[in-house]
C-alpha cells in the first residue's frame, strides 16, 4: 500500500515527500516533534502531547502553525490514508523555511508541519516485552534544554547506535554525579528491592515523557510505592526490575544493564503489571 504524507498542507506521496533545502529544521534542527501511539486506529493521548508540543513551540518561539483542532484533523487523516491500525503517528513542526542566517526569520514566515504514521508490530513489542530487553549506559552529553522535545536528536542518535551495537535495545544516559537521566528516546526507571518505584523527576535533565506521566497514574492506581528521584547506575544494578516507557514502546522490561542481569534477569511483576493496565488509563481520542 503506498504511503502518504502530509507536507505543509498537502497530502504527497511518502516517496516524494519533500521539504525545502533551506528549512530551518534541515539546517539547524530549529524544529519540535512528537510522537504518538496509535492503537486500534484510535491517537492514545493526543491531548497531553499535544499540550507538550504547544509547550516544546512557546520554549523555542515557534508559532502554532495551526489551531490544535485543525491540526487534530490533519493527524487524524494521515493515520485514516496510511490505513495504520496499530503504529504511531509522527508530528513536526519547524520554524519554516528562510535565508539561512543564525537569527531567526521575519515572524511572518510560516512554520513548516509535516506529519506521518507508520504501521507497527504490536504483536512484536508484545513478544519483546515477554522477554526484556537490554540496555548500556552512557554519559549524558546533550545540552541542557532536553525538556524540549526538539528534533536536535544527535547525541540521542549516537547513543542509540552505540546501543545497538552493543546488542543492547536502550542507552542510558548518565549525568555528572551518576546518575541516570533517561534513555535515548525513552524515560528510564527502576523497582527497587524494597518495591519502590523509582524515576528521574522532570525539574530537570529529562523530557517529561506523556508515557512516564501516565505510568505513574497507572502505579497509583495498582497501590505500588512511588518516587520520583533520581537512580545511580549502581542502585539500578541493584534494583529488583527496570524499565524504559515511551509513546513507541508503553512500558518495556530492562534485564540487562550494561551487560549485568537486574533481579532475575527476567521481566518481572511489577513492568508487566504497569504494561498491562496502561491502556485503561491512556486517553483514547475519538
Ligand atoms: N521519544 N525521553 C526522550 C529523550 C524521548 O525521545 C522520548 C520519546 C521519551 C518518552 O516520551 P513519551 O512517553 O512522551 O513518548 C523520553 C519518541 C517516542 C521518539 O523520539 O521516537
Amino acid at each position: 500500500m503506498s504511503r502518504i504524507a502530509f507536507v505543509n498542507g498537502r497530502y504527497v506521496p511518502h516517496g516524494s515527500a519533500a521539504v525545502h533545502v533551506e528549512d530551518r529544521g534541515y539546517q539547524f534542527a530549529d524544529g519540535v516533534y512528537e510522537v504518538c501511539e496509535v492503537r486500534a486506529g484510535r491517537m492514545i493521548d493526543e491531548r497531553r502531547h499535544m499540550q507538550r508540543l504547544v509547550r516544546s513551540l512557546d520554549e523555542l518561539r515557534i508559532r502554532l502553525p495551526m489551531p490544535l483542532s485543525a491540526l487534530g484533523v490533519v493527524l487524524r487523516e494521515t493515520i485514516r490514508r496510511n490505513r495504520v491500525t496499530d503504529g504511531i503517528v509522527y508530528l513536526q513542526v519547524t520554524r519554516g523555511v528562510a535565508r539561512r542566517d543564525h537569527v531567526f526569520p521575519a515572524p511572518s514566515t510560516p512554520p513548516s508541519v509535516v506529519v506521518t504514521a507508520r504501521t507497527g508490530d504490536r504483536a512484536k513489542g508484545d513478544r519483546q516485552a515477554e522477554e526484556g530487553v537490554a540496555v548500556i549506559t552512557l554519559p549524558d552529553n546533550r545540552w541542557e534544554r532536553v525538556d524540549i522535545k526538539t528534533v536536535g536528536l544527535l547525541p540521542n542518535v549516537l547513543a542509540k547506535e552505540t546501543a545497538r551495537a552493543a546488542g543492547a535495545r536502550e542507552a542510558w544516559f548518565v549525568d555528572a554525579d551518576g546518575y541516570v537521566t533517561e534513555g535515548g528516546s525513552t524515560n528510564a526507571w527502576i523497582v527497587t528491592a524494597e518495591g519502590v518505584i523509582r524515576t528521574r523527576p522532570a525539574a530537570f535533565g529529562i523530557l517529561r515523557g506523556i508515557t512516564r506521566t501516565v505510568v505513574l497514574e497507572v502505579a497509583a492506581e495498582l497501590g505500588f510505592r512511588v518516587e520520583e528521584s533520581a537512580f545511580t547506575v549502581d542502585e539500578a544494578l541493584a534494583a529488583q526490575e527496570a524499565f524504559i516507557t515511551a509513546a513507541s514502546t508503553i512500558v518495556m522490561p530492562v534485564v540487562r544493564i550494561d551487560g549485568l542481569p537486574i533481579g532475575l534477569g527476567c521481566p518481572g511483576p511489577v513492568a508487566r503489571a504497569l504494561r498491562a493496565r496502561f491502556h485503561h488509563h491512556a486517553e483514547v481520542a475519538e
